[in-house]
C-alpha cells in the first residue's frame, strides 16, 4: 500500500511538473489581450499601450488592448477576475483597484480573485479647470468652488477611478462639496473640459501635460509632494495651502487568480524588460512620469502596495463619509 501511494504521489507530480513546464514552454501560443477598465485614449490607456507594444516583442505574441470603461473601472476588473487563469485575459489599471471593495457595496467580483503580476508607473496629478475659469491659483479656485454652493462641475471617471479619489481628498480639503460628473474615462472628461462644459478636473500628468503646454486647459497644481520636472513652475497642493495632500496614479498589471505561477513570472520578466525600453522611457517621460524599478514589477511589490493602499484609502473613504454605492 505504502509503494502504490508513492507511486501515486510520484505521477502526481510528474503531472504537475510537466503541466507548468508545458505551461512555461509555450505561452504565449497566441495574442494575450490587457483590459483597460477605462476609454481609449486617457491616461490608463496611454500606459497600457506603450507597455503592451514592448511587451509583445518580448513575448512574441501580439499584447492587444481591450478597453471597458464603467463603475470607475470595477467592471473591467471584474471581468479578468472571470477570465479563464491561462494568462490571456490580464488586468491594466491602478490605485482605483484597491479602493473599490470600499466604494462599492457589491461588486462585480471579490478582490481577492486578482492575482499579481507587477507595478508599472506611479503616474503625478494636476489639479486643472477649463481655460476661461475665473481662477489663476490654487486659492481663487477654492474661492470659485465656495462661490458655487456645490454646483462647481468636477469631471470623473466614475466612483473609485483615481480621478475620483483625489475629487473626495480636495473636497475634504478644502471643506467644500463638488459637483463630481462621470464618464468611462478621463480621456472623454478631457474632451468637455476643453469644451468648457465643465470647470474642474483631477487627472494625470499623462493625459494633461500636452492640453496645459498648448493652453487648452489651465493648471493650477500638482498632487505630488514635491513639483515635477516637466512641469517646474507648477506649485503643489501642499505648496497652496492644502498640507498633507498627496495621491498618484500608480499603475500595475493583475491576471485572474489561479494563473501557473510559471506565468506570472513570464508576464513579470516582459514587464521588466518593457519598463527598461528606451521607447517606454522616454514616451513616459514625455508624459511628466516614468517607469517603476525592475525590483517593483514582480507579484510581491504590488501585494505589499496592495495592501498599504487598501489601508490608507478605506480610513480616508470612511472619514470624508464616502458610503458604498
Ligand atoms: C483613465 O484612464 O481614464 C483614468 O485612469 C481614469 C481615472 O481617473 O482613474
Amino acid at each position: 500500500m505504502k509503494r502504490l501511494l508513492s507511486g501515486v504521489a510520484a505521477l502526481l507530480m510528474a503531472g504537475l511538473t510537466a503541466n507548468s513546464a508545458m505551461a512555461q514552454k509555450v505561452y504565449p501560443e497566441r495574442p494575450v489581450t490587457i483590459v483597460v477598465p477605462a476609454a481609449a485614449g486617457g491616461p490608463s490607456d496611454t500606459v497600457a499601450r506603450l507597455v503592451a507594444d514592448s511587451m509583445s516583442k518580448t513575448l512574441g505574441q501580439q499584447v492587444v488592448i481591450e478597453n471597458m470603461g464603467g463603475a470607475g473601472g470595477s467592471l473591467g476588473a471584474g471581468k479578468v477576475a472571470k477570465a479563464e487563469p491561462d494568462g490571456y485575459t490580464l488586468l491594466l489599471y491602478h490605485i482605483g483597484v484597491a479602493t473599490f471593495g470600499a466604494l462599492y457595496s457589491s461588486l462585480p467580483y471579490k478582490p481577492a480573485e486578482l492575482s499579481s503580476v507587477g507595478l508599472i508607473t506611479d503616474v503625478p496629478m494636476t489639479l486643472v479647470g477649463r481655460s476661461d475659469l475665473p481662477a489663476q491659483k490654487v486659492a481663487e479656485v477654492i474661492s470659485f468652488i465656495k462661490a458655487q454652493n456645490g454646483a462647481a462641475t468636477f469631471g470623473t471617471a466614475g466612483v473609485g477611478a483615481v480621478s475620483h479619489l483625489c475629487g473626495i481628498l480636495l473636497q475634504q480639503a478644502i471643506g467644500a462639496k463638488l459637483t463630481t460628473v462621470p464618464y468611462k474615462g478621463t480621456g472623454p472628461a478631457m474632451t468637455d473640459l476643453i469644451g468648457k462644459r465643465i470647470d474642474l478636473m483631477c487627472d494625470q500628468t499623462t493625459n494633461t501635460v500636452n492640453q496645459i503646454k498648448v493652453k487648452e486647459i489651465r493648471v493650477y497644481a500638482m498632487t505630488t509632494p514635491k513639483r515635477i520636472g516637466i512641469l517646474p513652475e507648477v506649485p503643489t497642493l501642499q505648496e497652496s495651502g492644502l498640507g498633507g495632500f498627496e495621491v498618484t496614479a500608480w499603475h500595475a498589471l493583475w491576471a485572474p487568480k489561479g494563473t501557473p505561477e510559471a506565468i506570472r513570472q513570464t508576464l513579470s520578466l516582459a514587464l521588466q524588460k518593457a519598463l527598461a525600453d528606451p521607447v517606454v522611457i522616454s514616451r513616459f517621460a514625455d508624459l511628466g512620469t516614468s517607469p517603476v524599478p525592475a525590483e517593483l514589477a514582480v507579484p510581491a511589490a504590488l501585494d505589499q502596495r496592495f495592501q498599504s493602499e487598501i489601508a490608507r484609502w478605506s480610513k480616508l473613504i470612511a472619514e470624508a463619509g464616502e458610503v458604498a454605492k
